[in-house]
C-alpha cells in the first residue's frame, strides 16, 4: 500500500532533531528506568488532563488492570464492559479474577449503551453477583456519554473507569472524561492518537490516595520501608525512552487532534453526499479520531476492492469481545448485544492522521466511493 493506514515517518519527521536529542539525553544520564523524564511526562499530561495525578505504566491493559486492583476489585465482582472494542478491555478484567459483564453500545456512537448497563446491572444482583464498577470505552476517539453513565453508577454505587486508550485528549463539554469517570486509563501504543516508540501506558485520576496506591502497585507494591512490599502489585513501568518520546510527541498533540477534526469533517462531507453512514460524535462532543470508521453493506467485498486500489482499511471490530473463544462463557446483558452484533458486520476504518493530505483524502474517498 502506497498510502499508509497512520503514518507514524511522517510525524517523525517532523520532530526527528527533537526526538533524537532527547533519546541522546536518556542515553547520557542512563536511569533508564524511572529516569526523569517520566515524572516530567506524567506532570504534562496530568497538567494536559485537567490537572490529573497521573501513574504511567507499562502498557494500556496494565492501566486497566492496575485501576481495578487499586480500586480493590477481583474474584466474585461483577464488572461491565463493552464488547464492541479491543479484547484489552474485558481481558484486564478477567486477569484480576473479576467477572466481564459485557455491555451492548449506542448504535449512532458505538459507546456504551445506557439502557443496556442498566439492565445489565439489575440481572448481575439477581442472580447474586456483586457490581463493583463499569468501564466505559472513549471508542475510536469520543467520548462516551459519562454524565448518563455517572448517573447510573451514582444510583448503584459503581466506580466508574475511562478505557480511554483511544481517545486520549477527547472532550465531552470542553472537559476530559475524568470530570465524571473515578479513573481514566490510556494506551501509548505506536498507533494510538498520542503514540510512544513501543508499549507505553498511563492511568489518571484526582484522588490523591488511589494514586498512592496506583503508584505503589506499578512497582511491585512497594512500601514507604525499603523491600518492604506493601501490596502484591505488578511490574509495570513506562521506560524513560518512551517517556522521552511522549514529551515531544505531546507538544504536537493538540494540533493533530484539530487536524484530525478538519480531516473528519471532510471525509463525512463526501460520503454523507453519497448516502454512505459517516461517523457521528456525541453532541458537545471531540473525538481525537483514533479511528474513522464508515458503515456499508457487504463489507469485505468492498474492502477487498478499496485494498486493490492501494488504499488501506481495516474492520474494526470483525468479532465483538463476547463472541471471542476465550470470553464466549462471561455473563452479557439479558437483552443481548444487538447494536454490536449489527456493526460488526459493517464497520470499516479508513486512513486516518494528522499527515494525511488532501491530495491523499481525495484518493481514500474515490477508492471507497468507487467500492460501494
Ligand atoms: C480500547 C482499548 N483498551 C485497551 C487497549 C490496550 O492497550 P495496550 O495495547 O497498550 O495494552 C487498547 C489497545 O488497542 C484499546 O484499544
Amino acid at each position: 500500500m502506497k498510502l499508509p493506514f497512520i503514518d507514524l515517518a511522517a510525524q517523525q519527521a517532523l520532530i526527528r532533531p527533537q526526538l533524537e536529542a532527547a533519546l541522546s539525553r536518556v542515553m547520557e544520564h542512563g536511569q533508564y528506568v524511572l529516569g526523569p523524564e517520566v515524572g516530567t511526562f506524567e506532570q504534562n499530561l496530568g497538567h494536559y488532563e485537567g490537572g490529573a495525578h497521573v501513574q504511567a505504566c507499562a502498557n494500556g491493559t496494565d492501566a486497566i488492570i492496575l485501576s481495578l486492583l487499586a480500586l480493590g476489585i477481583g474474584r466474585g465482582d461483577a464488572v461491565f464492559c463493552p464488547s464492541f472494542t479491543y479484547a484489552a478491555t474485558a481481558e484486564a478484567v478477567a486477569v484480576t479474577q473479576a467477572t466481564p459483564v459485557f455491555v451492548d453500545v449506542n448504535r449512532d456512537t458505538y459507546c456504551m449503551d445506557t439502557a443496556s448497563l442498566e439492565t445489565a446491572i439489575r440481572e448481575t444482583v439477581n442472580v447474586g453477583r456483586s457490581p463493583r464498577a463499569v468501564i466505559a470505552v472513549d471508542l475510536f476517539g469520543q467520548p462516551a456519554d459519562y454524565p448518563a453513565l455517572k448517573t447510573v453508577t451514582g444510583e448503584y454505587g459503581l466506580k466508574l473507569i475511562s478505557d480511554c486508550a483511544q481517545g486520549l485528549g477527547c472532550r465531552l463539554e470542553g472537559k476530559s472524561p475524568l470530570t465524571w469517570a473515578d479513573v481514566m486509563t490510556t494506551s501509548f501504543f505506536p498507533s494510538k492518537p498520542l503514540g510512544c516508540y513501543g508499549d507505553g501506558g498511563a492511568v489518571l485520576t484526582h484522588d490523591r490516595n488511589l494514586y498512592e496506591r496506583l503508584n505503589s502497585l506499578h512497582f511491585h507494591g512497594r512500601g514507604s520501608r525499603p523491600f518492604d512490599h506493601e501490596h502484591i502489585g505488578m511490574n509495570s513501568r513506562l521506560d524513560s525512552f518512551q517517556a522521552a518520546v511522549l514529551l515531544e510527541k505531546l507538544k504536537l498533540f493538540d494540533d493533530e487532534i484539530r487536524v484530525r477534526n478538519r480531516i473528519a469533517d471532510r471525509y463525512s462531507e463526501h460520503f454523507s453526499r453519497h448516502g454512505v453512514r459517516t461517523p457521528h460524535i456525541i453532541g458537545n462532543g471531540l473525538s481525537t479520531w483514533a479511528q474513522y470508521t464508515i458503515e456499508v453493506e457487504d463489507r469485505d467485498n468492498v474492502m477487498i476492492r478499496v485494498q486493490a486500489r492501494d488504499i488501506p482499511c481495516a474492520a474494526y471490530y470483525p468479532l465483538p469481545t463476547h463472541l471471542q473463544t476465550a470470553y464466549r462463557d462471561y455473563p452479557r446483558s439479558p437483552d443481548g448485544l444487538p447494536h454490536t452484533e449489527a456493526a460488526m458486520h459493517r464497520v470499516m476504518a479508513l486512513p486516518m492522521h494528522a499527515y494525511l493530505s488532501e491530495v491523499d483524502q481525495d484518493l481514500v474517498i474515490r477508492a471507497v466511493l468507487g467500492s460501494l
